[in-house]
């Protein structure tokens, strides 16, 4: 019999996901949208780094949980998982850094008032979106060697009950910043689904089969 145990598909999830993800945010926003392509190195790859990380991390927590409800995950993308979850986060890191870069009411005037203060839903988003940021960097810290001891931290982290609420964080980063949006088909570009619903739709599947597999 062929030994699976050391076969790992990252490499290849990350490389499509990503191109993937950028490919996407370039169709929309520059084909199909006005964005000028001036924008694509700054404004327009962070929302495609941003899907992509986003993607990665679903992952990441996805698939343990499908392959116990019984979905053909193979042996080398399970083997993926801990390098798909660490760039994943790398990749948020970028996007955290880039939109505290870009936040300003010109770059995103949706998310501001006239007088230039932030809007509840945008302050609500963004919490979230910090609170996820956090957590993603309290659970990859928990797979340090010099934290395994700590079986009582490790245990909390990496539990059932944490990463439901976890996720559940990275919606409300998507719906609160999106849902406007979302509601309004007539309004996107190319007749594309916004990123944060594209998003969101990842969230929702990984949410569901964590909700229903965890043990
Ligand atoms: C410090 C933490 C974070 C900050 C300050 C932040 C900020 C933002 C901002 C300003 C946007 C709007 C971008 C745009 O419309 O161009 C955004 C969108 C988004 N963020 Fe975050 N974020 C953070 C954490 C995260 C994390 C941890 C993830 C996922 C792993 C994530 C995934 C996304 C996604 C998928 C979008 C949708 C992009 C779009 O609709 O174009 N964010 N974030």
């Amino acid at each position: 019999m062929k030994d699976n145990s050391y076969r790992n598909a990252s490499v290849a999830i990350i490389t499509v996901t990503m191109l993937i993800s950028i490919g996407y945010a370039v169709l929309r926003y520059h084909i199909f949208g006005s964005v000028p392509w001036k924008d694509f190195p700054f404004f327009i790859l962070n929302k495609g780094i941003s899907l992509g990380a986003f993607v990665l991390v679903t992952f990441n927590f996805t698939l343990g949980p499908a392959k116990s409800l019984g979905l053909p995950i193979s042996e080398a993308w399970l083997n993926a998982r801990k390098a798909l979850g660490m760039s994943g986060f790398l990749f948020a890191l970028v996007h955290a850094l880039m939109s505290f870069m870009l936040f300003s009411p010109a770059v995103f005037s949706k998310l501001f008032e006239e007088n230039g203060s932030l809007t509840g839903v945008a302050g609500i988003s963004m919490l979230a979106g910090i609170l996820s940021f956090v957590v993603l960097w309290a659970f990859n810290l928990s797979f340090q060697t010099r934290m395994l001891e700590d079986k009582i931290f490790i245990g909390f982290i990496t539990s059932r009950k944490f990463l439901i609420w976890a996720l559940l964080l990275g919606g409300i980063h998507l719906f609160f910043m999106g849902y406007s949006g979302w509601i309004n088909p007539a309004g996107w570009h190319g007749g594309l689904p916004p990123i944060s619903l594209v998003a969101f739709a990842f969230f929702l599947v990984g949410y569901l089969i964590n909700l229903f597999a965890r043990e």
